[in-house]
């Protein structure tokens, strides 16, 4: 064997096949502001995103706040305050947003769709839609973004069923919170679409097992999930304003970055437990390496970024690097148990999640119901 051979047997593997689509890395931005644009993610894929969702695309007109659309939360470090307002000193916890979808239209987007597919064929393009469910020509909608997006070059498409702050009761996360709109939709989609349909579900249910099961049943491809979850901003002690507003007044926004991850971790074990055998993406609170192990471990073949590349030279560069350099570093350090590429670990601790009564006691207990608080009182 060659130097040159022996260089390339040591290279780690972290190629992925997801949905069908082979992907260099299982790493891809978020539908958010670092997709927004053809410059944006040329310059992703530039520095090594294996993957790219675009910000929302829709049919309908989109005009935003006449404020800022995002901020970041921030606490002290070593103090309480948690509070929006740039100062030093501070941890991340977590972005607020109010940003809806994207204000530009499908036309301006589809010739971008095929100059970005030119320049990179190899990654994966992935067109986040979203449209109504209220009635057919809401429906039509949906089939006309896909039809437009798959023929402009996208890989695939990802249904936005989880945008928070949409005022009407048939779009984004309206959709997540209703399993037959879940079914419907997803069935319109899937009728038109050649290539594969994901779908990003809302967290803000009380069983997103259920919104997971009526997509798969409208013939989901694979189901992702978080998005941001609903969320206002602090009121300043001061002023009596929230720290977000406009003219004093703000509406439900979503929260993403470090502080959902636990949050989006519980949601998405209950699906891939559910359905042990369906393609699951992840998204929530991923910086790092660790952080997107966690999702892998629960089953998710693919993980998704973006507060913490909107942070990072609004593309992410230095995530990406470290991402790509942690797993690496993961493959190498679990070789001896024969670990190449992520399907040797996916899903490894989907099952270590149980009921609490399964889980062992420091004594004797009866799950609360015999001898201890539930008991009735005795006449002793
Ligand atoms: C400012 C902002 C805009 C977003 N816009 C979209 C969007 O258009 N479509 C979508 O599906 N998700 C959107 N998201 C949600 C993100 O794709 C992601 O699901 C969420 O931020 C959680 O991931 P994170 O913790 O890495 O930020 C947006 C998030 C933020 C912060």
């Amino acid at each position: 064997m060659t130097r040159l051979e022996e260089d390339e047997t040591d290279v780690a593997d972290l190629s992925t096949t997801f949905t069908g689509l082979r992907f260099e890395n299982p790493f891809l931005l978020a539908s958010a502001p670092p997709t927004e644009s053809e410059s944006n993610i040329l310059r992703a894929f530039e520095a090594g995103w294996g993957g790219v969702v675009t910000k929302t695309i829709g049919l309908h007109p989109v005009v935003n706040v006449a404020g800022p659309k995002t901020k970041f939360l921030r606490a002290d470090n070593g103090g309480t305050r948690l509070s929006m307002a740039k100062r030093a000193d501070t941890t991340l916890m977590a972005s607020w947003n109010w940003e809806l979808i994207s204000d530009k239209p499908m036309d301006w987007w589809l010739p971008q769709i095929a100059r970005i597919k030119k320049a990179f064929p190899s990654r994966i393009l992935v067109a986040s839609i979203m449209a109504g469910s209220g009635d057919d020509k809401e429906l039509h909608a949906w089939q006309t973004l896909t039809e437009g997006v798959q023929d402009a070059g996208a890989d695939a498409i990802e249904l936005n069923f989880s945008c928070p702050h949409m005022d009407r009761v048939d779009m984004g996360s309206n959709v997540g919170k209703d399993p037959v709109l879940c079914s419907m939709s997803t069935q319109a989609v899937k009728a038109a679409a050649k290539v594969p349909v994901w779908v990003k579900l809302t967290p803000a249910t009380a069983n997103i097992v259920e919104e997971a099961e009526a997509t798969f049943r409208g013939g989901a491809d694979a189901v992702v999930s978080s998005n941001t979850w609903p969320a206002l901003p602090p009121i300043d002690p001061d002023t009596l304003d929230f720290e977000v507003h406009v003219d004093g007044y703000v509406s439900s926004g979503g929260m993403g970055g470090p502080a959902i991850l636990p949050l989006s971790l519980a949601k998405m074990a209950q699906m891939t437990q559910a359905f042990p055998d369906r393609a699951f993406s992840g998204i929530g609170g991923i910086s790092d390496w660790p952080h997107a192990l966690d999702y892998f471990l629960l089953g998710c073949g693919t993980a998704q970024v973006a507060t913490a590349a909107m942070l990072d030279h609004a593309i992410g560069p230095n995530v990406i690097r470290n991402l790509t350099a942690g797993m690496t570093a993961f493959l190498e350090r679990n070789a001896d148990r024969g670990w190449t590429t992520l399907d040797d670990f996916r899903g490894l601790r989907r099952d270590r999640i149980v009921a609490q009564s399964a889980i062992r006691r420091a004594s004797e207990y009866h799950g609360g119901h015999d001898a201890e608080g539930y008991a009735p009182p005795s006449d002793a």
